[in-house]
């Protein structure tokens, strides 16, 4: 079992937990991952690790709660325990040596981005941070990803922080930034990383995204991940779960995202007791 040390709500509907696992923090590498299991024979989910520490043996990760199991994670307090910790997985990011990567985060993305910052900022690159939002509250680790970044820019839809709009603002405030930007990547839901693949094609600019697909193994083995690039199938727990975003086939991904989405539903209700609103 793998102990729960702190369980926090960072913004609504966002969650933090740090948990004990040893093995894991001192493997740990930016870019990857764990999978997460709330109980024995439950559901195995993915979640990019926001933060470790190897010297004292643990890991932290934000979630966002939007099942069954996510909600019963959230639930966690510390004390308490969860029976699985796979990982880290998935390939570590290549740190590049550019002036300036632009790092784009929003939702759980936030936290995620949080040590590929810290791993450019120590190979010496400069660092931008966008946070895009729905309204002011969806931001959280302010203090601490201002500590890395060298500029961070906030995007909200309401513009009660920052600028007001979406994610397509991203060109305009790469260049108000007046950072010599050579690569952006990106984290959060789908829907993120595409736009923001969409806004930076036409500055033929390097992006890559960390995908968000389903996953049971996380080894290669059951194909649940299964993604187009470039024309090839790729699986995100293994050839990931960082891709070149030019490449990446949303509208594939977008339906395989959707697969399960009714059983999804189904559960949550069961398990919240609401049956017979079915
Ligand atoms: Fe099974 Fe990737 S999660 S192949």
């Amino acid at each position: 079992m793998f102990a729960v040390l702190e369980s926090q709500v960072l913004a609504p509907n966002l969650h933090m937990l740090t948990l004990e696992a040893p093995d894991v923090a001192r493997q740990a590498q930016a870019g990857q991952f764990v999978i997460l299991r709330a109980e024995e024979d439950g559901e195995r989910i993915p979640l990019s690790l926001a933060d470790w520490d190897a010297a004292k043996g643990i890991i932290t990760v934000v979630i966002v709660n939007v099942g069954k199991t996510t909600d019963r994670l959230t639930r966690l307090k510390a004390g308490q325990a969860v029976p699985t910790v796979a990982g880290p997985l998935g390939r570590p990011l290549k740190i590049e040596p550019v002036k300036a990567v632009c790092l784009v985060g929003g939702c759980y993305g936030v936290g995620s981005i949080y040590p590929l910052a810290r791993a450019y900022r120590r190979q010496g690159s400069r660092v931008l941070i966008v946070l895009e939002g729905k309204s002011g509250f969806a931001f959280y680790w302010e203090e601490k990803l201002r500590s890395i970044a060298d500029k961070i820019v906030y995007i909200t839809r309401d513009g009660t922080r920052g600028a007001r709009g979406h994610i397509d603002l991203l060109p305009r405030a790469i260049e108000a930034s007046g950072e010599l930007v050579e690569r952006v990547i990106a984290n959060g839901c789908n829907h993120l990383l595409s736009e923001v693949c969409t806004a930076t094609q036409p500055l033929g600019l390097p992006t890559q995204v960390c995908l968000n697909t389903l996953m049971i193994d996380g080894t290669g083995m059951c194909g649940v991940c299964r993604v187009t690039v470039g024309g090839q199938m790729k699986f995100a727990c293994v050839d990931g779960p960082y891709f070149d975003g030019h490449a990446v086939d949303w509208q594939e991904l977008f339906q395989r995202r959707q697969s399960y989405l009714r059983e999804e539903v189904q559960s949550l209700r069961s398990s919240a007791g609401m049956e017979e609103c079915l």
